[in-house]
């Protein structure tokens, strides 16, 4: 499962690169709009610390201005992902924009039938946000799971991007069903490495080299 980092603040992108963790990145406009600096400018940084897919989400409401502001992000840099909401404008701006060779993200994905029709309309990416549907009592994961079997049926390449990552069993759970990406908010990528029993055993082994007064 690759890992992209849910997030548009440069210093964070910095670390979860050093960390070698990441694959790609997914801003939105609320992450955007919390840097409170061009978007332009962020996207660059980001394109220029990642090395991999950069969503970057349009904000027009029908097809041809969502077409002219997704041409413009792919402009911004060759790795740019444009994510269009899942609405019939928005599908209808994924197809246009796939077809001039421009991968797009669809985005608020809440139901296997809406993920299935971002796939049919060309999406390179889907991103259902299961946060979110365990929010509202609906089992997140399990509309992952069958939108992942749907696709294997029908062998459709979009890949399902699990977004609204809240915790790590949210990852775990993703990567045992067979997501393809995961998009996870820096904190929780932070604890990805993390486990009290590593740290503290490596306290113990690095104790008990000391006593032997032994260098390496
Ligand atoms: O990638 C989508 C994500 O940013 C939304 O997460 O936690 O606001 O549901 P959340």
């Amino acid at each position: 499962m690759k890992f992209f980092l849910d997030s548009a603040d440069i210093s964070e992108v910095k670390q979860a690169a050093d960390w070698g963790l990441v694959d790609g990145v997914t801003t939105n406009p609320s992450l955007m709009a919390k840097t409170g600096r061009p978007y332009q400018e962020v996207l660059r940084e980001i394109c220029a610390i990642v090395d991999g897919p950069v969503s970057c989400e349009v904000v027009a409401s029908d097809a041809a201005a969502m077409l002219e502001e997704g041409e413009k992000l792919a402009r911004l840099h060759p790795n740019v992902v444009v994510k269009c909401p899942l609405l019939v404008e928005g599908l209808k701006a994924t197809r246009a924009l796939s077809r001039r060779g421009i991968k797009v993200n669809v985005t608020l994905a809440f139901t296997p039938l809406q993920a299935l029709a971002a796939a049919k309309c060309g999406a390179t990416y889907v991103s259902p946000f299961i946060g979110r549907l365990d929010d509202i009592g609906q089992d997140g994961l399990g509309m992952v799971a069958q939108t992942l079997r749907i696709f294997a049926n029908y062998g459709y390449p979009t890949q399902v991007l699990v977004a609204s990552v809240r915790n790590v069993s949210h990852l775990v759970r993703a990567a045992e069903i067979g997501a393809h990406v995961a998009t996870i908010p820096f904190g929780v990528l932070s604890q990805v490495l993390h486990h009290p029993l590593t740290e503290s055993g490596l306290e113990r082994f690095l104790a008990d080299w000391r006593a032997t007064k032994q260098k390496i």
